[in-house]
């Protein structure tokens, strides 16, 4: 298959893990015969630093023409902490999201059995769990009208969704539930919100039409708790903006570190395939940064165009590491982490040479082998 991806690094960590999941496709491009052509652009602070503007056209004019877009991270503490700039890194990733039309956006969260110790969350509670998130991705708080007082005393966000909206997440997230464990709840805040209200509604006529599915219903207060609580009672769960945003970061300590959670983001002709976790800049230049995430999401274009092979493939050489301990200090078990790019080295290795069995097993993968 011949992929035109365009490559969005963005800020932080986005470019070194970002390098990473490139390294792993390209050496998937090898191992099943498939051209990926990658054509880099400029989002967030690294473009507003060159240009003034956090998502520039000639960057839209990037994706429009590819075939996917891998995206890396953004934001900068220089703009956090300036509540008066008007102009933010994040704008770039929101209005690319728009313009693209990617109103879903799947976020999976698994419970790795070689890592379960590394979760602050008991063994047991976490063990098995395979989760699904869908979250709205182009409607809610996050794009409703903004205002500011002339004063800057008075300020509000508006939640506005239509039942076209609804309804097109809802029948993915359903779609995805029949190929799993048959099962979607709805996350909201029903009790309090009209807009909830109308995500019921919504959703209940629609469940009518897939009725091979079992759906429940939680105020997002008390599904906060039942993920950390009870995480295996969820298969897909299905929600608003900025709902899907705050559980999804929680749902991260499940797996034992935000750098593996991928999410995928889709619904227009190009997807969107990111991280979750953002642009750590603490973590800036050190190789610190766990490029899982970034892989992954890799693995989740793959699929994306039906490339399940593949994608299975990037899944094992990850599955090794981690049994392994190959990892970055976030994960790391043994007391040696290594680096982002090692990480990528070994991933890459192992999807090249995924039959080398050898007492030197791990320096082989990473490229340190004393046998010539
Ligand atoms: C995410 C991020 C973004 C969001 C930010 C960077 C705008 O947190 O993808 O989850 O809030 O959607
Ligand atoms: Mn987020």
């Amino acid at each position: 298959m011949k992929l035109h991806i365009a490559v969005l690094s963005g800020d932080g960590i986005g470019p070194e893990v970002t390098s990473e999941a490139i390294k792993v496709l390209k050496a998937i491009a090898v191992e099943f015969d498939h051209s990926f052509k990658f054509t880099e652009a400029l989002v967030g602070a690294s473009a507003i630093d060159k240009t003034g503007n956090p998502l520039p056209n000639e960057t839209l004019d990037v994706c429009k023409s590819s075939d996917a877009v891998l995206f890396g991270a953004i934001g900068d503490p220089k703009y956090d902490n300036d509540p008066s700039a008007k102009v933010r890194p994040e704008q770039g990733l929101l209005k690319l999201r728009k313009e693209l039309g990617l109103f879903a956006n799947i976020r999976p969260v698994k419970a790795y059995d070689t890592l379960l110790e590394k979760s602050p969350l008991k063994e047991e509670i976490i063990k098995g769990t395979d989760i699904s998130i869908y979250r709205e991705l182009t409607g809610g708080i996050y794009f409703g009208e903004k205002k500011l007082n002339e004063e800057g005393t008075v300020a509000s966000d508006l939640c506005v969704y239509s039942k076209a909206e609804i309804e097109r997440i809802a029948h993915l997230a359903f779609k995805a539930a029949q190929s799993r464990r048959k099962k979607v709840t709805l996350v909201d805040k029903a009790n309090v919100l009209e807009s909830s209200r109308l995500w019921r509604k919504v959703v209940t006529e629609l469940a009518t039409e897939y009725p091979d599915i079992t759906l429940d219903f939680l105020f997002v207060d008390n599904a906060a708790m039942q993920l950390i609580l009870n995480p295996k009672q969820f298969d897909v769960i299905l929600t608003e903006n900025m709902f899907g945003d705050i559980i999804s970061d929680e749902a991260s300590v499940i797996g034992g570190s935000i750098g593996l959670l991928a999410s995928a983001s889709v619904g227009g002709e190009i997807g969107l395939f990111e991280p979750i976790h953002g642009s750590f800049p603490e973590g800036t230049g050190k190789g610190i940064a766990n490029p899982i995430a970034s892989i992954l999401s890799a693995a989740m274009l793959l699929e994306h165009f039906g490339l399940t092979k593949e994608a299975a493939s990037i899944h094992k050489a990850v599955e090794k590491s981690l049994e392994l301990d190959i990892s970055t200090p976030d994960l790391n078990r043994n007391g040696n982490p290594i680096t982002t790019q090692k990480l990528g080295d070994f991933i890459e290795d192992y999807i090249l040479n995924p039959e080398d069995s050898n007492m030197n097993f791990t320096n082989i993968h990473l490229g340190q082998s004393t046998i010539i």
